[in-house]
């Protein structure tokens, strides 16, 4: 008999992208601490999110996940969580009203604290330090000091993704998420026509609202009306932080992460028998998968048998992220090896990470044109293959920055520095990612017809 899988496993496998941390007593006493806190999800809600994400790979569902590239200690405020929330509300209003099936709303929040990165030093003005890793293992201040990875960091990002939740669950159990509301949502900055459309739709689900409530079903007589599913995501890139949080699930006697209800594994942590992928195997939450240009059939193959060796539908998520104009040149071959696995996959689509560029000015950003461009490409070549383009998963948010070039009021590259404030990577402000939804609904409806045609022949 093979041994059973333990959360210590990844331990004696290769790791890239995480620290080294120096004072190794220190991080122990980190790890007891995190080990002995509850965990910040639970296992049912899991379940619950994998049963969601399953319908969506059946085309009966559509996931909607976005968030900040990288949390950070010094934007966590109630209102920078409720502006992002409620962006991810008015995207899933737009989209329900599309594709006329549930949304999964996944935040990249409450853990989306760790950052891969492409070098592992970083050059200003001829000085040399470590990467910024996140606000989980380091500091973004350019001092040697701040580039020190420090395990006491993990103890706050758990008190912020706790205190994140927290808020989360309010806003979405609590009224705030309302469907009655829908008009409330709109952020004040987001611009013609994508404001006017939303309106629009606004107005027609406040109209069936009041047809139903004449019926008698109303928020107090239907909750569905009044609450929302919201669930959390983040890379599991810091394994000792991963490892500490996980927990065995009462119900199933089965281990799960308790530090956020998803996990993702990045293109740069991918390796078949790396200690990235060995953790996530182990443990039972939905699965992501990052899959850049250098993702091969054969290594796509095996992960998938190690990800999800009992083909259950809904635990792996396949997040391609190739880039405007290239989504051609590898989405096929790898939709190939899964239909030729018969592998049960969720296939999103991460228009963000493929795209991103130095402006002129310096700024690292993404142009809009491209983000679109992609998710057009990946849903044309599902319609091709006739597979089902299940999900997107954006890095947004609801504050109005300008980290992308283009969208409606066209962000130029010079504008880029009146409001760049990402810890990482640029985000879409609330204007552009209401327009994204927009696209995404246009390609949603015309899903919706090939599966009415389908369903008809
Ligand atoms: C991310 O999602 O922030 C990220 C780093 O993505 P990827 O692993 O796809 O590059
Ligand atoms: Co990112």
């Amino acid at each position: 008999m093979t041994k059973a899988w333990t959360k210590s496993d990844w331990r004696a496998k290769p790791r890239v992208q995480m620290p080294d941390y120096p004072d190794t007593y220190q991080l122990n006493q980190v790890e007891a601490q995190l080990n002995a806190f509850p965990p910040l999800v639970f296992a049912g809600e899991a379940r619950r999110l994998k049963a969601q994400l399953a319908e969506a790979a059946a085309g009966r569902a559509f996931l909607l996940q976005g968030g900040d590239c990288a949390e950070s200690f010094s934007e966590f405020s109630a209102d920078n969580i409720r502006d992002t929330f409620k962006v991810m509300l008015q995207m899933a209003i737009v989209l329900t009203w599309g594709a006329k099936v549930p949304v999964v709303k996944v935040g990249r929040m409450a853990g989306q604290f760790a950052k891969p990165r492409s070098a592992a030093m970083e050059t200003v003005a001829g000085v040399e330090l470590p990467s910024y890793r996140g606000d989980i293992i380091n500091g973004f201040d350019f001092t040697a000091e701040a580039r020190i990875p420090d395990p006491q960091r993990m103890l706050q990002a758990y008190t912020q993704a706790a205190a994140s939740l927290n808020l989360l669950r309010a806003f979405s159990t609590g009224g705030y998420a309302d469907i009655h509301r829908v008009q409330s949502w709109i952020s004040g900055f987001v611009e013609e026509p994508a404001s006017a459309r939303y309106k629009d739709i606004a107005h027609r689900i406040e109209d069936a609202m009041d047809f139903m409530a004449a019926a008698g079903v109303t928020s107090e007589t239907a909750h569905e009306l009044s609450t929302v599913d919201f669930y959390t995501s983040h890379e599991a890139l810091l394994l000792e932080y991963e490892e500490a949080l996980c927990r065995i699930d009462s119900t199933t006697g089965l281990p799960v992460a308790g530090s956020g209800h998803m996990i993702w594994i990045g293109d740069r942590t991918r390796q078949p028998d790396g200690a990235h992928v060995e953790f996530c195997r182990g443990v039972q939450n939905p699965i992501g998968l990052k899959c850049g240009p250098s993702t091969t059939a054969e290594d796509l193959k095996v992960l998938m048998a190690k990800l999800n060796p009992e083909n259950e539908a809904g635990r792996l998520t396949l997040i391609a992220r190739f880039g405007a104009g290239s989504v051609g040149d590898h989405l096929p071959r790898l939709v190939k090896a899964v239909k030729e696995e018969g592998a049960n996959v969720l296939w999103s689509c991460d228009p963000m990470h493929g795209n991103t560029i130095k402006a002129a000015s310096g700024y690292k950003t993404r142009p809009f044109e491209s983000v679109l461009r992609e998710v057009r490409e990946f849903f044309g070549i599902h319609k091709a293959e006739g597979t089902i383009p299940g999900g997107v998963h954006f890095e947004m948010t609801g504050q109005d920055v300008t980290e992308c070039t283009g969208g409606v009021r066209a962000v130029t590259d010079e504008g880029l520095s009146s409001r760049y404030h990402t810890a990482c990577d640029p985000r879409l402000n609330a204007s552009q990612s209401l327009e994204l939804a927009f696209l995404v609904a246009e390609e949603l409806m015309d899903r919706r017809k090939a599966q009415r045609l389908a369903a008809a022949s």
